[in-house]
């Protein structure tokens, strides 16, 4: 079985205070929360791709780290694994460490790059049913207003179309992103599908928001009277 999962930010101090404020007392704390979530679900022959950020310790801790957890990892760098400049980590702990992968998942094309790609490759291929067939998995900005600003733009690329090459047809644009930051997942590694659920309840959440704001916002609307 493949899972994912992003930005764990082994031993990294300050995402207790700021950016992800997590609710842990201490570093280490936070780090045997996240060790026994991912043995909770991961046995020894699984495969856990990480899309990057996975940790802010040394060379030493995170090979320490990474003897602890289970599976087989697959890195996408990110910006704060600066581990891997030690000439003296050992990379054979992962399988591989790539800046960007595109890989297969039941019949899925999956791509994977620690950064947001608004424009992905094989966006518009669609399999035998007609539904695309491409994922484009991210992590990097975590719960912040790029994130809104994705949203954002995901919403314009829903309300635009495109000529199907042969056919000519108007079709939808299809635009499959998913941020697979481990808060979102409470620090468990998730397969493809599970990240897909996660992101619709994600966007159904969204929406729901939006239609009580838009209710709220009708509300405070002054009242004409017809004079
Ligand atoms: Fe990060």
């Amino acid at each position: 079985m493949r899972y994912y999962i992003s930005d764990c930010h082994f031993f990294h101090r300050s995402l207790l205070t700021s950016m992800d404020k997590r609710p842990f007392e201490s570093v280490e704390e936070m780090n045997e929360f996240m060790i026994n979530q991912w043995n909770s679900r991961i046995k020894k022959n699984d495969e856990v791709v990480i899309l990057g950020d996975f940790s802010w310790g040394t060379a030493e801790q995170t090979e320490e780290l990474l003897k602890r957890l289970n599976g087989r990892k697959y890195l996408i760098k990110g910006n704060h694994d600066l581990y891997l400049k030690d000439k003296n980590f050992d990379e054979s702990l992962f399988v591989w460490v790539k800046d960007y992968a595109e890989v297969h998942d039941n019949r899925r094309k999956v791509v994977l790059c620690h950064y947001p790609i608004v424009c992905y490759n094989g966006q518009y291929r669609l399999d035998e049913n007609g539904q695309p067939k491409t994922w484009m998995l991210y992590g990097h900005i975590h719960n912040t207003h790029d994130q809104d600003l994705i949203d954002q733009y995901a919403k314009v690329v829903g309300k635009s179309s495109h000529k199907r090459i042969g056919s000519g047809e108007e079709a939808p644009i299809p635009f499959q992103m998913i941020n697979c930051f481990c808060v979102r997942s409470n620090y468990i590694p998730l397969t493809l599908d599970e990240w897909i659920e996660v992101e619709k309840k994600r966007q159904a959440a969204l929406e729901a928001d939006e239609k009580l704001l838009d209710e709220a916002s009708k509300l405070a609307e002054p009242e004409t009277t017809g004079k």
